[in-house]
């Protein structure tokens, strides 16, 4: 439904090009979760902006396209709706307390938001619509919680709201952006809970992005693995738990913890070395640098994506990726 297609997107610093996102394509079916992980400064949240079209010229630079049921999106390049006013797209920040403007009361970020669509809705429509969502996502009290300000609400709470609003914006794909990563834990999993319930009731699409892919791995249906700006694989979500190809997914993997299970530091698996750096990225592999299976061919170029219905992006073959134990070269 939705489709992205060799999505790059560039910053331009003083003298200096960043190459935040390097030619990303993916899809995301109708009622169906897709989760985008990879590690801090990998470029998920400027993948998130751009299908949000965020990005001002000129410091930033979006090639690429961008199609909803195969009609493109008006333009990538030049921007002028704030976030919430998207038209495909619910959208769900990582810090719900600076994702509002603490002078709005709750009830009138909803007759904002409702205002998009229906700019001569009545506050006594949008009141009872915000009530109405404010139950569906379990906030106690509604009519008493609209008056509020922002301050008086908790980080859960807040991220509540901030489900409800992109609910009551009716966007078909809701972008979920580390949602989870500024909550205690058990806050995250209840918000977890919740955009799962909802969206089992309702049938939207969700794009849920974290570094955590023990979390992804359990949210979504199909999983894209993101590195220096590239998708380096993509599959169903069982099917890259059980079978990862790509040597960084494998690593990933190995140093998930256990849920129950606190293992002693040397027992830890971490991945060594630093991701690459989107200023100066290498002709090569991204992962190279750090790959246990590299060659001297992973320098030379970026490996192509192979596979159909599970892409990896890696010079090996699917044999050499996952015989046991192998080390390859
Ligand atoms: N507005 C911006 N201007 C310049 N560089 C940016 C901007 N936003 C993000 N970047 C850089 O783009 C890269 C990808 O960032 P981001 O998408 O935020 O990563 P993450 O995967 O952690 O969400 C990082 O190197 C980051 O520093
Ligand atoms: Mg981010």
């Amino acid at each position: 439904m939705i489709e992205v297609k060799d999505l790059r997107v560039d910053f331009w610093l003083p003298g200096k090009r960043l190459q935040a996102v390097r030619g990303v394509s993916f899809e995301i079916g109708d009622d169906e979760i897709v989760g985008l992980v990879g590690e801090s400064g990998s470029g998920k949240s400027v993948t998130a902006a751009a299908l949000l079209q965020l990005h001002r010229p000129p410091q930033a630079a979006v090639s690429g396209s961008i199609l909803t049921d195969g009609v493109e999106s008006s333009s990538l390049k030049l921007s002028r709706l704030p976030a919430y006013r998207s038209e495909h797209f619910g959208y769900i920040a990582q810090e719900p307390s600076q994702s509002f403007d603490p002078l709005y009361t709750i009830e009138r970020n909803f007759l904002e938001m409702f205002r998009i669509k229906n700019p001569k809705i009545s506050k006594k429509e949008a009141r009872m619509r915000a009530v109405a969502l404010l139950n569906e996502v379990g906030i106690a009290r509604p009519e008493e919680r609209l008056r509020g300000f922002p301050h008086q609400f908790s980080g859960g709470m807040l991220q509540r709201i901030m489900i409800a609003l992109a609910l009551g914006g009716e966007g078909r794909v809701l972008i979920a952006d580390e949602p989870t990563t500024a909550l205690d834990v058990t806050v995250q999993a209840q918000i977890v809970r919740l955009l799962l319930d909802l969206k089992k009731k309702r049938h939207f699409s969700v794009l849920f992005i974290s570094h955590d892919l023990e979390l992804v791995s359990a949210v979504a249906d199909r999983i894209l693995v993101m590195y220096g700006g590239l998708i380096l694989e993509a599959g169903r979500a069982e099917e890259i738990r059980r079978r990862p190809l790509c040597p960084y997914t494998q690593e990933l993997l190995k140093s998930i913890l256990h849920p129950g299970i606190i293992k002693k530091t040397e027992e830890c698996h971490t991945i060594t070395g630093t991701p690459p750096d989107p200023l100066n990225p290498e002709p090569g592999c991204p992962f190279e640098p750090r790959c246990p299976k590299r060659f001297a061919e992973c320098k030379k170029a970026v490996p192509p994506l192979k596979g159909s219905n599970h892409l990896y992006r890696c010079l090996l073959s699917e044999t050499q990726l996952t015989a046991e134990g192998a080390d390859c070269g």
